[in-house]
């Protein structure tokens, strides 16, 4: 029978340990930028507030009206250029510094490299995973980050096979278009898409022992069904991965954890994880 999930404030819980040779997966959300500034798309206020998904979030939109598509893309960068890592992300960057470090192969320049087929096993202890396109665990100085859902600092063209480059600038309006003549898009994963990398995201979910989601509401999936995967599938090692949440409030698949701690991600991460020595 499937445990309980405890749910309460984030303050009541014990320090995260990971044990000797264990591995992490971290997933984070929209949350763990609120503290820095940058909206979340389902709060009060949030994104999908003040813009509809259909119109700036899909394919079908962006070949509607790829100026309004633009436009949404280059105020978020805007913005992206003007905030700052909080202690959340910090604290993920130094957690990642102690669990040794990813190799240079997360999901920007392996995705590269994955399309010309090169595999690559990450050798750190986190796996550092994040549905969020802004730049922020770069700035704190995490590397390796999988960007499941792409990175507004980014461009591709929508049809040859450049691969996608970084690109700060903004159009406000008009639509850029690549040396081939076709359009620019921003190298972000649409509502409809496929998301980035899940191959190398899968492995290190059966491979980790230890999963925690920051500041994610659990409605958009395959990321919000990664806690239930776990649930279901033990690890290489044939164990079952203890599962962690970390959020303002309840996310939506809550049931899936073992425990929700509640409070904001700048106050809680930087205490929440206790390494043990190496045996
Ligand atoms: N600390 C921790 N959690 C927070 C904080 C904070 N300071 N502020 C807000 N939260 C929580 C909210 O309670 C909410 O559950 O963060 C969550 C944000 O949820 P969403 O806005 O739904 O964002 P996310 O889950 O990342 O969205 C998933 O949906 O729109 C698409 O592609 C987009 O990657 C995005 C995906």
């Amino acid at each position: 029978m499937v445990p309980l999930t405890k749910i309460g404030p984030g303050g009541e819980f014990p320090p995260l340990r990971i044990g000797p040779g264990e591995r992490v997966f971290v997933l984070t959300g929209a949350g763990i930028s609120a503290e820095s500034g940058v909206a979340t798309f389902r709060d009060a206020g949030g994104l999908w507030e003040r813009h509809r998904i259909e119109d700036v979030a899909t394919p079908e939109g962006f070949a509607r009206d790829p100026r309004l598509v633009w436009r949404f893309y280059s105020e978020r960068r805007k913005q992206a250029g003007a905030v700052q890592p909080n202690p959340a992300h910090l604290a993920l960057a130094r957690l990642g510094r102690r669990l040794g470090p990813a190799a240079e192969g997360g999901l920007g320049p392996t995705l590269v490299a994955v399309t010309e087929g090169v595999k690559s096993v990450l050798p750190g202890r986190l796996f550092l995973c994040t549905q969020n396109v802004d730049p922020l665990h770069e700035k704190a100085g995490s590397t390796g980050v999988a960007h499941m859902h792409g990175e507004l600092l980014r461009t591709r063209c929508e049809s040859c096979d450049r691969p996608p480059f970084p690109d700060e600038s903004l159009h406000l309006e008009g639509v850029p278009r690549c040396d081939c003549g076709a359009r620019l898009r921003p190298h972000v994963v649409w509502f409809g898409e496929v998301p980035l990398g899940l191959p190398e995201i899968f492995e290190a979910l059966n491979d980790c022992d230890l999963f925690v989601t920051v500041g994610s509401s659990g409605a958009v999936y395959p990321a919000a069904g990664f806690v239930s995967h776990l649930r279901n599938v033990p690890n290489v090692r044939g164990q079952f991965a203890r599962c962690v949440y970390v959020g303002l409030e309840k996310p939506e698949n809550a049931h899936s954890f073992d425990e929700c701690r509640l409070g904001k991600a700048g106050d809680l991460l930087p205490t929440l994880f206790e390494i043990a020595p190496a045996s």
